[in-house]
């Protein structure tokens, strides 16, 4: 597929562009979705992303919380809670599963400031989770299987042993010395490295970066877009003003459109408002993710104040799969989403809004949100047939189309 390559290098050379680092470790990690690994290595990593057996409990994988059934991120959470349960019953933690599918092209988190064509600065790009703590996918594979609200094998060295001594017991042992080499499990840390690494080699492979929506059939020219979904398209990518969606000036849709991933990697606060139906947000009603502000380096910076309510803009790719959305859960449908940039943040910056339609934090919040207005008042001004638009063309990211 020539055109994902083509993409590949305009991604590059966008993220160079941005940032004086640009993405891209050496093996394993980051390298822009690029998969240089074996086959067998990427079999590894897929049997070690749905391997149970990995958490405290042998009842939780990766592949728990990151469904293919579901765009690879938590379908169990619409039913139960909005956010996903852990190994342990009972245990939460307060952030609603991403897509762990095209992830592989997050770039390693860099501080880089730019500027939309609305005006929202963002001072930081890239890394894995929400807030970016994770520099790339490596290290973003080594913290479930620790994490007590997750796979909950014990802290520091205990829990890496606890992991590296499963995965050598496991069926699939064999594949791992032959991938590492005989001596692999000696090390604990260099074998709970190796884990990590092979876990980001599957998670690089085509099977979670398919590139196989209606809209890549689209853009590879062939197929077209309904009416309805091109008038969806354009709103999305129309730029500024108030009758715009202004969504592709974070949701990024590249020129020419092929192999979009429908994010800038930039953080923004776009008024999410708390999600009171959350574990965390029961137990102790104040709670408040401050999102980016809670990044290590952030803070070591000394730059939370600017950083609060702020959450890397995610890909749209496969949304229709996986909600519920935003980093609470705080809406079930694609519709609740687009009445949130259309009502819900001007109106609640207007004063009138439900006490629970307030942004959770009311700081930072991106200008595109404001709509120009200095009352707050206009929305984004859909009609009921643009939103159903808008909606129609968001159907087109999910993977495995067929004519
Ligand atoms: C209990 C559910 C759960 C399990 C198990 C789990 N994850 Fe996640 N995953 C999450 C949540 C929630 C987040 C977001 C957390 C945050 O931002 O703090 C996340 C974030 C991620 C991300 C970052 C995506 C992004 O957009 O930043 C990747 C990649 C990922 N997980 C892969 C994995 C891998 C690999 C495993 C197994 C080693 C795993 N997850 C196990 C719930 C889970
Ligand atoms: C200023 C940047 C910005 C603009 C403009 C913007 N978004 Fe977003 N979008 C984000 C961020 C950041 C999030 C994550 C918010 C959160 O988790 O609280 C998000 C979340 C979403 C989600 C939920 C994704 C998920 O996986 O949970 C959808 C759907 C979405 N946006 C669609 C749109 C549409 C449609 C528009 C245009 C009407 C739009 N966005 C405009 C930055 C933006």
């Amino acid at each position: 597929m020539h055109w994902r390559t083509g993409y590949f290098l305009l991604l590059i050379s966008t993220i160079t562009l941005l940032s004086a680092c640009g993405g891209g470790s050496s093996d394993g990690g980051n390298s822009g979705g690029q998969n240089n690994a074996s086959t067998t290595k990427i079999a590894l990593g897929k049997k070690l992303f749905f391997d149970q057996n990995l958490s405290s409990g042998k009842n939780q994988s990766c592949g728990d919380c990151h469904d293919p059934a579901a765009g690879f991120s938590d379908a169990s959470v619409a039913q139960s809670a909005p956010v996903s349960e852990g190994s342990v019953s009972g245990q939460f933690g307060n952030r609603n599963a991403p897509t762990a599918a095209y992830a592989s092209f997050i770039p390693d988190f860099v501080k880089t400031p730019t500027t939309t064509d609305d005006g929202t600065v963002s001072n930081y790009q890239g890394g894995q989770f929400l807030d970016g703590r994770a520099v790339d996918l490596i290290e973003q594979a080594k913290g479930p299987f620790l994490n007590p609200k997750e796979m909950n094998n014990g802290d520091g060295l205990a829990g890496r042993t606890s992991v590296v001594d499963e995965v050598a017991s496991a069926t699939y042992a064999d594949d791992f010395l032959s991938v590492y080499g005989e001596n692999a499990f000696d090390d604990v840390d260099a074998a709970y490295h190796n884990i990590a690494d092979a876990i980001a080699a599957f998670e690089q492979s085509d099977e979670l970066n398919p590139f196989s929506s209606k809209f890549d059939a689209v853009m590879a020219g062939g197929e077209l877009f309904s009416a309805s979904e091109q008038r969806g398209f354009d709103i999305f990518t129309s730029k500024s003003g108030v009758t715009n969606g202004k969504c592709g000036n974070c949701h990024t849709v590249n020129d020419p459109p092929a192999g979009s991933l429908f994010t800038n990697f930039n953080y923004f606060n776009v008024g999410t408002p708390p999600n009171l139906q959350n574990p965390e947000n029961i137990s102790n009603p104040a709670f408040v993710d401050e999102g980016l502000a809670g990044n290590p380096t952030v803070i070591s910076n000394g730059d939370e104040a600017a950083e609060r309510g702020k959450f890397r803009t995610p890909t749209l790719r496969n949304i229709e799969l996986t909600a519920p959305y935003m980093h609470n859960g705080r809406y079930q449908t694609l519709e609740d989403v687009i009445n949130h940039y259309d009502i819900i943040v001007s109106s609640a910056e207007a004063g009138f809004s439900a006490d629970d339609e307030y942004p959770e934090v009311d700081d930072n919040i991106a200008t595109e949100l404001n709509f120009g207005d200095p009352l707050f008042t206009a929305a984004l001004g859909l009609s009921a047939q643009e939103a159903i638009d808008l909606k129609a063309f968001l159907l087109t990211l999910t993977d495995g189309y067929t004519p």
